[in-house]
């Protein structure tokens, strides 16, 4: 299938956006529909073409009835292992998608999120199979259904696997919004009282932690549309505005304004960008698929 040309977010393209899912509900289920449909056709494509991978794309895609169920098995069939069959992990994502619908939104948002942000994403079935960046993010959305719900053990257990399997360390408890981008995800550490806002990107090496010298909420809190670079440590109960940017290397320990970049050791702001004009590029590909959805011609 020939990848379909569109917009890019380039260095100087600062995010500022909301989810199309989450502000305009009638648009999710046709969004979902083609986000589905569209994957389906992708692993037709990717069996005909590797038929030696035919037990992944058939077990993970083609065998699958949802989007949901798809991932959830995908994300399951990562992690499982003698202790964490494939039915158990799938069987608490399915109890945790049904108390709370937000994780089903999240995860749909997530993978547009990788589909718009990564240069190397070309089909929405790379970061639905292969990147675990993304199936990273889905186990912590479980894990943490599941620390909510007082099912610690299987909570950290899973955690722990989660961490062997996808080299990130995530606390459980820390909170996450919709369109998370992950890239690459090696040695991302963060920690328990950690907030990240929506459509954030965060490249690998990332930590977001404590000072070492603060008790209870001692991690950073990341706004909306914020990118994170490569090998950034975040420490202590910090702001990082909505749309900054925090450039790879740096060590910060101060707030950062919203659309400031920040760079080097300790991090100083090296800019500050205008409010208007602000790009809104999930928006435009959640409508993108959802006008696709009605006009048929994917
Ligand atoms: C933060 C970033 C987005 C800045 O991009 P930008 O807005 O185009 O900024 P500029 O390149 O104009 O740099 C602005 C200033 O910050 C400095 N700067 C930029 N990135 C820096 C970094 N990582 N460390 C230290 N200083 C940095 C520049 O030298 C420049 O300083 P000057 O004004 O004294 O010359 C970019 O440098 C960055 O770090 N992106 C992360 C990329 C990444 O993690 N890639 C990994 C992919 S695997």
């Amino acid at each position: 299938m020939a990848a379909r040309a569109r917009p890019r977010r380039t260095a100087s393209q600062p995010l500022g956006h909301q989810t199309l899912v989450a502000r305009c509900p009638g648009a999710v289920q046709a969004f979902t529909e083609v986000l589905w449909a569209r994957l389906r056709r992708e692993a037709e494509d990717a069996l005909e073409r590797a038929p030696i991978l035919a037990p992944l794309f058939l077990d993970s895609v083609l065998n699958q009835h949802s989007f949901e169920a798809a991932a959830i098995h995908r994300v399951a069939a990562r992690l499982r292992n003698d202790v964490v069959t494939l039915p158990l992990i799938v069987q608490a994502f399915n109890r945790a998608l049904e108390a709370d619908p937000e994780i089903a939104a999240a995860l749909r948002t997530d993978i547009i999120a990788v589909y718009e942000f990564d240069p190397a994403c070309e089909r929405f079935i790379e970061p639905f199979l292969y990147f675990k960046g993304f199936h990273a993010i889905q186990a912590h959305r479980l894990t943490h259904w599941l620390w909510l719900n007082g099912e610690r053990d299987f909570c950290e257990y899973l955690q722990s696997r989660a961490s062997e399997i996808f080299q990130t360390d995530i606390h459980p408890a820390a909170r996450f919004g919709r369109g998370i981008f992950l890239d690459h995800a090696t040695g991302l550490v963060v920690g328990e009282t950690a907030v990240v806002g929506d459509d954030v990107t965060i490249q690998q090496d990332v930590t977001l932690g404590g000072t070492g010298i603060q008790a209870a909420e001692r991690h950073p809190k990341i706004g909306s549309g914020v990118i994170v670079g490569a090998g950034a440590k975040i420490l202590g109960n910090i702001a990082v505005g909505d749309n900054a940017r925090v450039a790879a290397g740096s060590v910060v320990l101060r707030p950062v304004p919203a659309r400031a970049t920040v760079a080097g050791v300790p991090a100083r702001v090296v800019r500050i960008d205008a409010a208007d004009g602000m790009a809104r590029p999930m928006d435009q590909i959640l409508l993108d698929l959802a006008r696709e959805a009605f006009v048929g011609t994917i």
